[in-house]
């Protein structure tokens, strides 16, 4: 796919990030990990990581806004487009030696996400869209999984961690879902969850209490691979709500239809 410099930009800070965060990984047991919160865990890898990114992407864009997940909200020149930056998303499988990570970039413009990368730079899979021009992942065209019966659906999701408040709502939601589908995984990297949907790995993916750098760049690899994205609540903007259903384009009304049942 021939990507604009934008993306070309997002794809050079992402593999830069990685090839820092593929370092440290292999010696995560030295690694000083301080807790943002319960089971919210922050480390030097995660913080040098958004370091990179954000040189990168300010360095050759200086105008436009940031939001990161370690370095928070700057505004720039440019009130219309916004870097959202997850440098390390599953922070905790990283921490534990579980190779299931991911740097996760996206470019907003007037509200809307118009370009994502997401690289899982231990396994080397880059996970790229941009508006109108398709997913891929390295060299591969993505789309969605053509599945249509629930009862042969896998989904995932992130179960809260930390006592976090949308922890009974999950449970809920598993309930529900785990006897008319084939499976539920929780791998613990969102950017992932959303960049297999998009390649047709999972059928379904939800999540409830989650960040805008978690989804920002999942969100358009699954528009851009032919699949749906949407708050769990009807009616509400996917980042207001903090919560995310993305699937294929069959169990989009199947999987909101049991979310959306009252408690
Ligand atoms: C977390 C992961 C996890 C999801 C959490 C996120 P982090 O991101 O994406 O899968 O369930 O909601 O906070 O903290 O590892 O960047």
């Amino acid at each position: 796919m021939q990507g604009s410099a934008n993306l070309n930009l997002m794809i050079k800070a992402a593999r830069k990030a990685g090839r820092s965060l593929v370092k440290d990984f292999r010696e995560v047991e030295n690694l000083q990990v301080s807790a943002k919160g319960p089971g919210d865990f922050v480390s030097r890898a995660d913080r040098e990581a958004e370091r990179i990114i954000k040189d990168e992407l300010r360095g050759a864009r200086p105008s436009y806004g940031w939001l990161g997940e370690e370095t928070g909200e700057a505004d720039g020149e440019d009130p219309t487009r916004r870097w959202i930056v997850d440098p390390l998303d599953g922070t905790t499988n990283f921490l534990h030696g579980l190779p299931h990570w991911a740097v996760s970039i996206a470019l907003e413009h007037k509200g809307e996400v118009v370009a994502g990368v997401i690289f899982d730079a231990a396994k080397d899979e880059l996970f790229y869209a941009e508006k109108g021009l398709g997913a891929y992942m390295n060299d591969t065209r993505l789309r969605v999984s053509g599945r249509r019966n629930m009862i042969e659906a896998i989904f995932a999701t992130g179960v809260p961690f930390g006592g976090r408040s949308t922890l009974p709502a999950t449970l809920q939601d598993l309930a529900r879902l785990m006897p008319v589908c084939a499976g539920v995984r929780r791998f613990g990297s969102a950017a992932l969850d959303l960049a297999y949907v998009a390649a047709g790995r999972y059928d379904g993916y939800w999540e409830r209490g989650i960040n805008a750098w978690d989804m920002a760049a999942g969100l358009i690899l699954v528009k851009e691979a032919g699949g749906f994205v949407g708050a769990v609540r009807e009616g509400r903007e996917i980042f207001e709500s903090g919560s995310v259903i993305a699937t294929n384009a069959e169990m989009f009304d199947p999987l909101t239809k049991i979310l959306r049942q009252p408690a």
